[in-house]
């Protein structure tokens, strides 16, 4: 399986912070936010990262990573999204580096308490089709949100103003190589974007999704009380593994 970052966008809900620099490089506690879904990949046990970023200061993400040795990686991979075309379309970015094999997609501003290995390698088992990871949340409104009937996931829908559940779709996804067909089929949301939610609804019609409740805290940080939050649960986390 190989591992993607998706690392682009403005980051418009960051700025000023984000007027100069990309969101992902912007600190975490002691880190740059995307050490973060990185460690997450390699935790899991994958080690062919691709990092898709766009935007402001593209170049920066080269300076930061260099090969990935820090993490003990030999080389990592980078692609260059141009415009602002939404998360399937910077996923649609790695057809060629998936080369056929099913990917785990991590968001660059999602940051999680506990390994995902243990889902990951579910999905190994389950062979084809998609997995998503879902967080129980004070405010699903702000996120992706599964309507859940008779303990299946029916529908995600994307930032409802009535969540139908108090779950969210953390930003992790395992697919199979059928996510790049899927993404051509998409047609841009009302806010003009290719939408990572399109995608898993369409994985649920085909009957080809299975969906997990994480353990431990997930949290995204890509508005300023989301950011000051994953910086106060990193820091407790080093503070009680420290001890
Ligand atoms: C994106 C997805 C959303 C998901 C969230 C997780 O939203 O569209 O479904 O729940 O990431 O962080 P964004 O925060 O990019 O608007």
């Amino acid at each position: 399986m190989k591992g993607i970052v998706l690392a682009g966008g403005l980051g418009s809900r960051l700025a000023p912070l984000t007027r100069v620099t990309n969101k992902h490089l912007l600190p975490v506690f002691d880190e740059p936010m995307v050490h973060y879904p990185i460690r997450t990949l390699i935790g899991a046990g994958i080690t062919e990262i691709l990092i898709v970023t766009g935007g402001n200061s593209a170049g920066d993400f080269l300076k930061l990573l260099r090969n990935g040795k820090e993490f003990g990686l030999h080389r990592l991979h980078y692609a260059y999204q141009e415009g602002e075309g939404g998360i399937a379309a910077a996923l649609s970015l790695a057809e060629h580096f998936a080369d056929g094999e099913p990917v785990c997609v991590v968001l660059g501003d999602n940051i999680l308490e506990e390994s995902i290995a243990p889902f990951v390698k579910k999905f190994r088992h389950q062979g084809t089709g998609a997995k998503i990871l879902l967080s129980e949340v004070p405010d699903p409104q702000r996120f992706g949100v599964p309507v859940l009937e008779d303990g299946q996931v029916v529908r995600i829908e994307e930032k409802p103003s009535e969540p139908k559940s108090q779950y969210a779709v953390i930003g992790v996804y395992m697919y199979d190589n059928r996510v790049f067909d899927i993404i051509k089929t998409l047609k841009p949301s009302g806010r003009g974007e290719l939408e990572i939610t399109d995608v898993n609804n369409a994985y649920i019609e085909a009957g080809d999704l299975s969906w997990d409740v994480i353990e431990g805290w997930w949290t995204d940080a890509g508005t300023f009380d989301s950011l000051l939050k994953a910086s106060n649960l990193v820091a407790e986390l080093r503070d009680r593994r420290t001890v």
